[in-house]
């Protein structure tokens, strides 16, 4: 079997099943309140730590890029599996960021180099990466990374997708997600090579929370 008979037998990645405007229905639901509360968190992550070159690892539509000041930045890496959430990302924003908007269609894993950026944030991502192997694509990638500021969702009582009227189109992802615990996440950070900058909790209306934690690569002696 050659490499592209394996591509095209291989099962679909669940992610690009799902359309961007059901995804965004979902997220933004009143009930959720994910959509907005990840666009101003994303906003807050921009605002804490000064940069240049930025990278937002599941980019998908590119929720809170509008907050990006393009006076002040040079590059803005998006990475996502899904080449349609990239295309409407290029479709809004090509305009006000211009040549900046640098979009790469990647599966994110120990495997994938990224460009160097100052800041690289990773908000509801790491959770269908995998803990494991997100730690191991941010040691490979250490060198390129100022600061990496990540979310990932505590899910307390509530279930692993929240209830709306999409809810069905989400079933997939169990195939590929799993809960992430925070101070594991740190621990395994810290083994990488990454020192623990901040922690913030953002309670959710749907019983969720969202936990923001930032790291920097621990500089050699
Ligand atoms: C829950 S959404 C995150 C949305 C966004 N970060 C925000 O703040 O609104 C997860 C995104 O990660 C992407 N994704 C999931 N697994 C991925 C992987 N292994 N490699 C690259 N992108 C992935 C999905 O396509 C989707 O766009």
């Amino acid at each position: 079997m050659t490499a592209s008979d394996r591509r095209r037998s291989a099962p679909e990645h669940p992610w690009r099943g799902i359309q961007l405007d059901v995804y965004e229905r979902h997220m933004g639901d009143p009930g959720v309140g994910q959509l907005q509360r990840l666009r101003e968190i994303t906003g807050e992550q921009l605002a804490a730590y000064p940069f240049r070159a930025v990278g937002v690892l599941g980019v998908a539509g590119g929720n809170g890029l509008d907050l990006v000041d393009p006076e002040t930045t040079d590059a803005v890496y998006g990475y996502d599996i899904n080449p349609d959430y990239l295309h409407a990302c290029e479709t809004r924003y090509r305009d006000t960021l211009g040549d900046r908007l640098r979009l790469i269609e990647a599966s994110v894993d120990r495997s994938v180099r990224i460009e160097r950026v100052d800041l690289l944030v990773a908000n509801l991502i790491v959770e269908y990466v995998g803990a494991e192997e997100f730690v191991a694509f941010a040691a490979a990638n250490a060198s390129s990374i100022g600061v990496l500021s990540c979310v990932v969702q505590r899910n307390d009582a509530a279930g692993f997708v929240s209830s709306t009227d999409h809810s069905s189109s989400f079933d997939a992802l169990a195939s590929v997600s799993s809960d992430i615990d925070p101070d594991a996440l740190t621990s395994a950070m810290s083994g990488a090579g990454f020192t623990d900058l901040d922690r913030r909790e953002y309670p959710l209306p749907n019983g969720k929370t969202l936990v923001r934690q930032d790291f920097r690569t621990t500089p050699g002696p």
